[in-house]
């Protein structure tokens, strides 16, 4: 039966640590050992059709994270509950229910051609043929497989092993969606091809994802919601909206003068950044200002050849982000 009623959330995670004991040299003979905490206490609930990216630097907890919550790794402490699973006690009646994607590991027979793969899946979840060929057919399309159904997983490029592996992990109509790092290494088709597809899963409505990625642009086109860690922690949980609100990111304007000014103009509220290309360039900072006073404000003063408003960047505040200190412990 169903774990979980439907307004219940999908994933629902309490305290969640992990720690793992390494062992290190200390001097010529001797190893010690020491506690590293990959997760330091997370919380985090989503609920059904929710699309979240699990965002960091690296080394920040999130494969750790997704390793917990799919059954890989036994929690140091803490509770999850995945689909209404405790996820290491009941891996595989949780396995039916979600779809996991890590890109640096394959789900994948690694000598069968893909097409046998995925036909060994659907024994595997016992998903009926009809319903299995129509789901296949829908990822040939989206995903472009048809060039290499048949080549073994071995001969597989990078991209179209994850185009695969997101086959893989898709056939038996998972409810959540676990995808560590799904367009490392892609091209820019193979890329686009993977965000379309799951875009369209979004669209769709009933599929719940976890994504973790470095490449934002991932997360601009695919996720409402963002939860940032770093050291373990959760540092950012809300919409990227919401991260620039309280960042302080700045729609910049950008104005091309024909000549450079003797003076700069001062705006009020909008600083002026810099200028470039020998002073024919300047770029403000809309802090207190719109950039439409900003604009207006300009060409009052000066000659302007063009004029640009350049949107907040989030790969500028997520890199402000994660430069910002660690939380001192107490004591
Ligand atoms: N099996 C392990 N044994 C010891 N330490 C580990 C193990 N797995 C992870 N760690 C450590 O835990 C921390 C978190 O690792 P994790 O792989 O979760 O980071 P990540 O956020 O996925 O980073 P990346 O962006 O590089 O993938 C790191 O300090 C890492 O060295
Ligand atoms: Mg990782």
């Amino acid at each position: 039966m169903t774990g979980t009623g439907p307004d219940e959330p999908v994933i629902e995670v309490r305290g969640l640590r992990k720690e793992f004991v390494v062992r290190v040299r200390a001097g010529r003979f001797r190893r010690t050992k020491r506690v590293v905490t990959a997760v330091d206490g997370i919380d985090l609930t989503v609920h059904r059709g929710e699309m979240v990216g699990y965002i960091g630097p690296n080394g920040a907890g999130k494969s750790t994270t997704l390793k917990m919550l799919t059954g890989v790794l036994t929690p140091s402490a803490g509770e999850v509950r995945v689909c209404g699973f405790t996820p290491v006690p009941q891996r595989t009646r949780l396995a039916l229910r979600i779809g996991v994607v890590f890109g640096q590991r394959s789900q994948l027979w690694w000598d069968l051609p893909l097409r046998d793969s995925f036909d060994l899946l659907r024994h595997i979840y016992r998903v009926p043929g009809a319903e299995h060929a129509a789901r296949l057919r829908r990822c040939r399309t989206l995903l472009d497989l048809d060039g290499f159904l048949d080549v073994p997983v071995r001969q597989l490029s990078l991209g179209q092993r994850m185009r695969g592996e997101l086959t893989a992990a898709l056939l038996h109509r998972p409810e959540v969606l676990f995808l560590d790092e799904p367009t490392i290494g892609l091209d820019v088709v193979s890329r686009q091809a993977v965000r379309s597809f799951l875009a369209e899963l979004g669209r769709a409505g009933d599929t719940t994802l976890l994504l973790t990625t470095h490449d934002l642009a991932d997360i601009e086109r695919l996720c409402r919601r963002l939860v940032v860690i770093d050291h373990g922690g959760v540092v950012h949980d809300g919409s990227i909206e919401a991260l620039h609100t309280r960042y302080g990111s700045r729609r910049l304007v950008v104005a091309d003068l024909d000549e450079p000014l003797a003076e700069t103009p001062v705006l009020a509220g909008a600083p002026l950044l810099r200028t470039e290309a020998d002073g024919r360039r300047l770029v403000f900072a809309c802090e207190s200002a719109t950039a439409s006073t900003v604009v207006a404000g300009l060409a009052q003063l000066v000659a302007l050849r063009d004029i640009a408003i350049v949107e907040p960047d989030i790969e500028d505040v997520v890199t402000r982000l994660y430069r910002a200190p660690a939380p001192v412990e107490p004591g």
